[in-house]
């Protein structure tokens, strides 16, 4: 049976525009005949302002893309979203992160977990501004991994600016050990707040960390684990079970990869304060109200989901990169990673049956201006086309008066030279220019910009998803491989290969024998 991604006529309408000329579409020359390009294809978004401009995208396929969305749904799915239906259909559960960040009061639908969201949220961040008032806790320790460690861990880095000074926040995510003990050696059971981030509380590298972890507290004379250790979990009965007492539940309408707006974000609560942690929440919450409420033509998640599936079903790259010029920023690539190839990293549509068209990129970066001495020689003059996002902030928080006009004017003459190239007479020296790139500005990050930038980011992923018709809110795709460690981790044990394949095999007899030589 074909996949329902064939269905809509606008898909067949942009293969034709493509094949009629699009696919040459040259930017230099867009922005020669067409004076009113910019203010176009350039707009204003909560705390975001967006340039998109410089894509290798004309106004007839921005039209055929908004009638494509309107054929497949976007609209209809992304209220059923917000309306608390289950489209997380592969699990059944409703998809509510943005809930997290609505403000109290009944509204009439969703009471009652507008509540307990609350309650929660106020009982977390009286818990946090404890902590900071607490001159004995000097370290606190983030156990966590995916969804529990690369949101808080990456808005803890943002927002770095804004945390209090004196309490030293860590990232332990890793199984392997050397993460653990380089954190530990660091920290004294006296002074150190451990918090358990896990949405199940079964995840393998999580309960290795947090049990090891225990251990050393015991061991090196801790006594109150009540007060040195705190679960941030759907799992409420295990962390019981574990020992631990102080205990911020959230539910499993809350994806992993959605979860920095709920308890996860704890330590982020603790680093900047109950206020800050507000604001976070209230730029995510307006760029919700933009997503559900503007316009299609200027609705800025809607836009840029589209711009990816353009780019990736016509164009036929595999790759977005990423590039913030904004070292508080380092992060984000790594986040941006989990929330849009784990969500969108799916070969079956909603009911199950192969794609036709492709599906999530490869989504990549670093911040700029490092990525310029790194890869960028490859994004000027590759092979591949490899559409880059910039992102920059035009406020420091510093003072130093000569970095911020540089790196901006770096990141503006990456996206000029991408886009203008340079012809030059031998091969080594020409640029093709024509290489295309979005510009993000925010004015300054602060909690309530990155919030809108990461629920920005939340729904593009979802419009792309919702027009290709997939789960984006499942991951499958990660289970196998957590099976077949297990089986091995005993075979590792007691050295018995039988039944492996001969590359398996061989590589557990070189991990379990004498050292290489
Ligand atoms: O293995 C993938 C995954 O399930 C992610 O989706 C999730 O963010 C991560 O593991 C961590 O899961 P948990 O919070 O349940 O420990």
């Amino acid at each position: 049976m074909p996949s329902s991604d064939d269905d809509a006529p606008a898909w067949h309408q942009l293969a034709e525009h493509f094949a009629a000329g699009a696919r040459l579409f040259d930017l230099r020359a867009a922005f020669r005949s067409d004076a009113g390009r910019f203010d176009h294809f350039s707009q204003a978004a909560p705390h975001v302002f967006a340039d998109l401009s410089k894509n290798l995208l004309d106004r007839t396929a921005e039209e055929l893309l908004l009638r494509l969305a309107e054929q497949r749904g976007v609209t209809r799915r992304r209220d059923a979203m917000f309306a608390g239906e289950s489209i997380n259909a592969t699990e059944g559960r409703a998809v509510m992160h943005w809930l997290l960040r609505e403000p109290a009061g009944d509204t009439g639908r969703l009471d009652a977990q507008r509540r307990e969201v609350h309650a929660t949220l106020e009982r977390m961040l009286a818990y946090a501004e404890e902590v900071r008032a607490d001159e004995g806790i000097t370290d606190v320790v983030n156990i966590g991994i995916g969804g529990s460690d690369l949101g808080p861990q990456m808005a803890a880095l943002a927002l770095a600016e804004h945390a209090a000074p004196g309490r030293r926040l860590h990232f332990v995510s890793n199984v392997d050990g050397h993460e653990l003990a380089a954190v530990l050696r660091q920290v004294q059971p006296r002074t150190t707040l451990f918090l358990i981030a896990s949405k199940t509380f079964t995840t393998l590298e999580t309960m290795t960390n947090a049990h090891t972890a225990r251990d050393w507290f015991l061991a090196q004379g801790g006594q109150d684990v009540a007060r040195h250790f705190a679960a941030l979990t759907t799992n409420v009965e295990a962390a019981a079970a574990f020992g631990i007492s102080t205990t911020f539940g959230f539910w499993d309408w809350v994806g992993g990869r959605y979860s920095l707006w709920s308890a996860i974000g704890l330590p982020v609560a603790i680093a900047i304060g109950a206020d800050g942690f507000r604001q976070l929440l209230a730029g995510a919450h307006a760029m919700d109200r933009h997503f559900c409420e503007a316009p299609p033509e200027s609705n800025l998640p809607l836009r840029l989901g589209l711009l990816d599936v353009w780019y990736r079903n016509f164009h036929g790259f595999t790759s977005r990169s990423v590039a913030p010029y904004h070292s508080g920023l380092r992060r984000l690539p790594a986040y941006l990673q989990q929330l849009e190839m784990e969500s969108n990293g799916k070969r079956v549509d909603l009911a199950g049956r192969p794609l036709s068209r492709g599906t999530s990129p490869v989504v990549w970066g670093e911040p700029g201006t490092n990525g310029q001495h790194a890869y960028f020689q490859m994004l000027h003059q590759g092979t591949d086309v490899v559409p880059l996002e910039f992102i920059a902030v035009r406020d420091a928080a510093h003072s130093l008066p000569l970095h911020q006009p540089r790196l901006l004017a770096n990141a503006l003459a990456q996206a000029q030279a991408l886009m203008l190239g340079k012809k030059d007479a031998g091969g080594h020296k020409d640029f093709p220019g024509n290489r295309p790139s979005t510009f993000l500005v925010l004015e300054r990050l602060g909690p309530a910009e990155l919030g809108a930038l990461i629920a920005l980011y939340e729904h593009r992923v979802f419009v792309s998803g919702a027009v290709w018709g997939i789960n984006s809110f499942d991951q499958w795709g990660v289970e196998l491989g957590k099976v077949l460690a297990k089986d091995i981790e005993s075979r590792l044990a007691s050295g018995d290969a039988t039944g492996l394949d001969a590359s398996t095999a061989g590589l557990l007899q070189r991990l379990r024998g004498p050292a290489l030589s």
